[in-house]
């Protein structure tokens, strides 16, 4: 009887240390998530997400919803998908990640309006066929989308991806890989129709201009895109933040330098600058050497944010490397985002929560 009833005076203690060591959201107070730690900093990190896998693997959105504070549709709120045929609206996909994230209290970043890429037939056609419809089309899109989400998206990226890689000019109709959204490389004239019209139909919205290889000071590219946003900064374009989109490679990263000295003249002009598609992908074989040096270069970019005010957000382009879009696209390379295939957190993970404590 005294044997027993020592064993149940221990369990007792234990259970009693248990509850004292949880706090009011149930989560352990030893083990705070990357969200726990970024809310409590105000700072917004996030995952560009897939409204298939939320709904129908757990693993998935149980990591999202406690990893992550912001959400990016990865796919569903380019133009293809919300309107496939002309004013013909499918919101279905988009709805669902937005019902996500505020049944789980989160921020979402609209992706994206203005863009070469994942455009329907129509729209090309229209603008080899009527190009002088092509900014009521443009119009109109931006007008229903907005509408639509108006309040529920705190920054969108209104362009993405304009500049030509080599830093000579805008991306136009006779460029290598072509854009229909300019005539040549200095007309710029939808791209500020799309930030008015964007601005018109929600005023509280953070519009950005989005890019890649756009990070480091000094980049032909990054000085184009510099240049080119001071220009309509000082003409009076509603135009709130840069995204670099930091989609970097282990073996040769930015100069971090530079990329500070990018963000603080952006600062200069009163702009934001977002990371919006942080992944740093890693030559295959991947090794443990790799991996601690991929996490030396996430904790670097979140150094920044914490360094900068003008950085409030941090996403990366997924959730686990089980479903990046990196082995699709860059032939050898794997393994690029902080949680692993099974959903582990892998250095990169741990580097950021270092930091973040
Ligand atoms: C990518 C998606 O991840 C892929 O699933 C899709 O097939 C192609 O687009 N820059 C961007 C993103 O702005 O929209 C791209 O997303 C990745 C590069």
């Amino acid at each position: 009887m005294k044997k027993r009833s020592a064993i149940f005076m221990i369990n007792m203690l234990l259970s009693m240390f248990m509850i004292a060591s949880c706090d009011s959201s149930g989560g352990n107070t030893t083990t705070k998530t990357l969200r726990d730690l970024a809310d409590n900093k105000n700072i917004k990190v996030g995952a560009a997400v897939n409204d298939y896998y939320l709904s129908y693997e757990t693993a998935y959105s149980n990591t999202v919803a406690a990893e992550f504070n912001t959400l990016v549709p990865e796919n569903v709120m380019k133009w293809d998908t919300l309107e496939p045929a002309q004013n013909v609206f499918n919101y279905s996909k988009a709805d669902t990640i937005v019902q996500f994230a505020a049944n789980n209290n989160m921020y979402i970043r609209g992706h994206t309006l203005l863009w070469h890429a994942q455009l329907p037939g129509w729209v090309k056609s229209a603008a080899s066929t009527n190009r002088n419809n092509l900014q009521s089309i443009l119009e109109n899109h931006i007008q229903n989308v907005l509408t639509k989400y108006k309040g529920k998206i705190y920054a969108w990226d209104v362009v993405n991806e304009v500049v030509k890689d080599d830093g000579s000019g805008l991306r136009c109709t006779t460029d290598a890989t072509p854009s229909i959204w300019a005539k040549n490389s200095t007309d710029d004239s939808l791209i500020i129709a799309a930030f008015n019209k964007a601005h018109a139909v929600d005023p509280d919205a953070k519009l950005f201009i989005n890019d890649y290889s756009n990070e480091q000071y000094g980049n032909a590219k990054a000085n184009k895109l510099y240049q080119l946003v001071a220009a309509w900064v000082s003409a009076g374009v509603p135009i709130h933040g840069v995204g670099f989109q930091l989609h970097l490679l282990e073996e040769s990263p930015p100069d971090m330098q530079k990329v500070r000295q990018n963000i603080e003249r952006y600062q200069l002009l009163g702009l934001e600058v977002h990371f919006t598609e942080v992944d740093v992908r890693i030559k295959t074989p991947v090794t443990q050497t790799k991996l601690d040096h991929q996490a030396e270069i996430y904790a670097a970019l979140m150094q920044m944010v914490l360094d900068h005010y003008s950085v409030n957000t941090f996403i990366t382009w997924g959730v686990t490397d089980k479903y990046s879009w990196i082995p699709n696209y860059f032939a050898g390379y794997d393994s690029s985002l902080m949680f692993d295939s099974q959903y582990q957190p892998k250095p990169a993970y741990d580097s950021v929560i270092n930091l973040l404590q």
